[in-house]
């Protein structure tokens, strides 16, 4: 089963093999003027040029036999040979019938399934959980969505940063409240408490404490003359000891001392039970929990390996990777195998994680999803994988994307000009959907229990859709009662337009209508349906090129067409013949279907009323 373009594909594909013309040039797609036909196929133009023939004529030639074609209704032939195809209202009944008929709502397959792994929300122990790792969040978990959906095996791994100086950080910190915890106790030869010392709260309030005391200066903004300068001042919180008390521990807790790795484990625990807490609220979900520390078992052995293949060299005390390429614009440093310390670092451990995936999980193609700030990074780690021979490089791809700005242009903050955090930010727009909610008036004989729950979806859905809608690697503008309005190209719109379809299948039940056999006989209904057949087209983009707003779009449309339909076509007034309302009804049907898939694979759930 697939769409009708993929059919007619296929079909015209036959009729210029047998003119003698390439039959890829048979390529049929969606009309770019829908106001004049359904599809098109441009391919007269090439074909005539390959064959140092006049286009139009080939055009014509084509023409009579692609109308022969059973699903096709007429073919006109436009300027210099494009073939306008209309399809036949029979074409659209039965592709209908099968979308409504369809598990997947038309939606399709990817014709050879791979393993796929998807590297997402990579959120840091520690460090407060912000904004900036929504993004990846969001737009990984509408891949995994997809993927999944077309077929891949798919598996996620939140990748968290558990293996970086900021442990060593926390470890000071702790030390230095906690003095008589058993963890610093070299001598303690007993069982460590199976409950953490620290909750995350703890953790949230001690890494910027210390990250803060190894600052010797700290930068303030001033207006001097109505301009803004930054200017560097001593840090009053500085202490001169706190860095390499940090590196030390750091190095301790790598080496495997005890008390620290026992307290690095809590660390970890206590921040995978708030990141599943807050993942959980987002409705997303990993398969696995793996962190940096898991890659960092592998990096002695690989360190190992690449010295003794000369794939690594000494430069200035490091080992590196050399990367650079003849056709490299831009600069491209060494991959960083050792620092002149001797220490792995960020590169390493990607290094590693891309061998225990290969040793695991054994993925085709590996997709990281991580802002686009960090594209160097992947672009040298990617190279020397390939050049280790650990990986191929066009298996494994960055999917970068642009930053999420407040309404001033900056990356978005609190309204103090803080880090905003995630659970902080949900619950704004929880509250701010409940308001809006309350001044509609929807919902307001619902049990306070349904509102709340109403609330919540349509905050998720203001969220979620907003950021996906925008194309991925480009800044927006977050703008929260924008995002949050019910008009507009928004989430809460489009889970409105899907409940209005829910309580006309309520209605229509009521009153005893039945669905019944398609009949497309309206305009509204004919453009419906053809929006109804464009969703496979539409999921096969998203999927090629990792960009979910291709599906954003397609619901928005679908939700549109749906909207005149429902305004031309009437379903439960009076006078409709009564199998002109059951086909009506099956197209509402449909329609629900794909809408409901469609935005289940940008992670938006619709409540049953509002
Ligand atoms: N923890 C990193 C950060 O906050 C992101 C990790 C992305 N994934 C990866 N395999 N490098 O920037």
């Amino acid at each position: 089963m697939t769409d009708i373009a993929n059919i007619l594909s296929g079909a015209v594909g036959d009729i210029f093999e047998g003119l003698g013309l390439d039959r890829k040039l048979g390529q049929v797609r969606r009309a770019d003027r829908p106001d004049l036909a359904d599809f098109q196929c441009n391919g007269a133009m090439a074909a005539a040029k390959a064959a140092k023939r006049n286009p139009r004529e080939i055009a014509g030639e084509v023409a009579p036999k692609i109308e022969a074609l059973e699903l096709v209704e007429s073919v006109d032939v436009a300027g210099p040979g494009f073939l306008n195809i209309t399809v036949s209202a029979a074409a659209l009944e039965g592709r209908t019938t099968e979308i409504l008929a369809d598990g997947k709502a038309g939606g399709g397959s990817v014709e050879t399934p791979r393993n796929v792994m998807i590297d997402f929300g990579g959120w840091n122990v520690a460090k407060p959980m912000h904004i900036g790792h929504l993004r990846s969040t969001i737009i990984g978990d509408s891949l995994q969505r997809l993927f999944r959906f077309l077929g891949d095996d798919v598996t996620s791994d939140v990748h968290l940063g558990d293996w970086g100086l900021q442990m060593g950080l926390l470890i000071v910190g702790v030390s230095e409240e906690q003095p008589d915890l058993p963890y610093f106790d070299d001598n303690f030869e007993g069982e460590y408490p199976e409950e953490s010392p620290v909750s995350m709260d703890d953790l949230e309030r001690l890494y910027p404490l210390y990250a803060g005391k190894m600052k010797a200066e700290n930068t303030v903004e001033t207006i001097e003359d109505g301009k803004t300068v930054y200017k560097k001042v001593p840090n009053p919180e500085y202490r001169e000891d706190v860095r390499a008390l940090a590196q030390t521990a750091t190095a301790e807790l790598q080496a495997g001392r005890r008390g620290y790795r026992a307290l690095w484990k809590q660390f970890c625990a206590v921040t995978q039970i708030g990141l599943e807490r807050e993942c959980g609220d987002l409705g997303v979900q990993f398969d696995l929990w793996k962190g940096e520390s898991d890659a960092n078992v592998l990096l002695p052995e690989i360190v190992e390996d690449l010295k003794s293949r000369k794939v690594a060299v000494e430069s200035d005390g490091a080992w590196v990777i050399y990367v650079e390429r003849e056709s490299d614009k831009k600069d491209m440093p060494p991959f960083m195998l050792l620092n002149s310390q001797g220490a792995v670092g960020y590169h390493a451990t990607d290094m590693g994680t891309i061998l225990d995936r290969k040793r695991t999980n054994k993925p085709d193609l590996t997709l990281y999803v991580v802002d686009a700030r960090q594209a160097l990074h992947f672009e040298q780690v990617f190279r020397a994988a390939e050049i280790a021979g650990y990986e191929k490089e066009a298996s494994l791809e960055h999917i970068g994307f642009g930053t999420m700005n407040g309404k001033d242009g900056k990356p978005f903050k609190t309204r103090e000009g803080g880090v905003l955090k995630l659970h902080d930010f949900i619950q704004q727009a929880k509250d701010k959907a409940r308001e809006r909610l309350e001044e509609t008036g929807m919902g307001a004989d619902f049990s306070a229990e349904e509102r709340a729950d109403i609330a919540d979806k349509v905050a998720l859905a203001a969220i979620k859709f907003a950021d996906l809608s925008n194309v991925r690697t480009k800044n927006y503008v977050f703008d929260l009662d924008q995002f949050v309005a019910f008009e507009g190209k928004t989430g809460p719109y489009l889970l409105y337009a899907a409940v209005r379809v829910k309580s006309l299948m309520r209605r229509a039940k009521e009153e005893g209508i039945v669905a019944g056999a398609m009949k497309i006989e309206l305009k509204e209904e004919r453009v419906l349906a053809l929006q109804l057949d464009a969703f496979e087209g539409a999921l096969k983009l998203a999927y090629a090129n990792r960009t979910p707003h291709g599906i954003c779009d397609h619901v928005y449309n679908l939700a549109q067409a749906f909207s005149s339909f429902w305004t031309n076509a009437p379903i439960l007034k009076a006078g409709v013949p009564d199998d002109v309302k059951a086909s009506r009804l099956a197209l509402a049907q449909a329609t629900l279907k794909q809408l409901e898939t469609g935005l289940s694979l940008i992670g938006i759930e619709t409540p049953e009323r509002m």
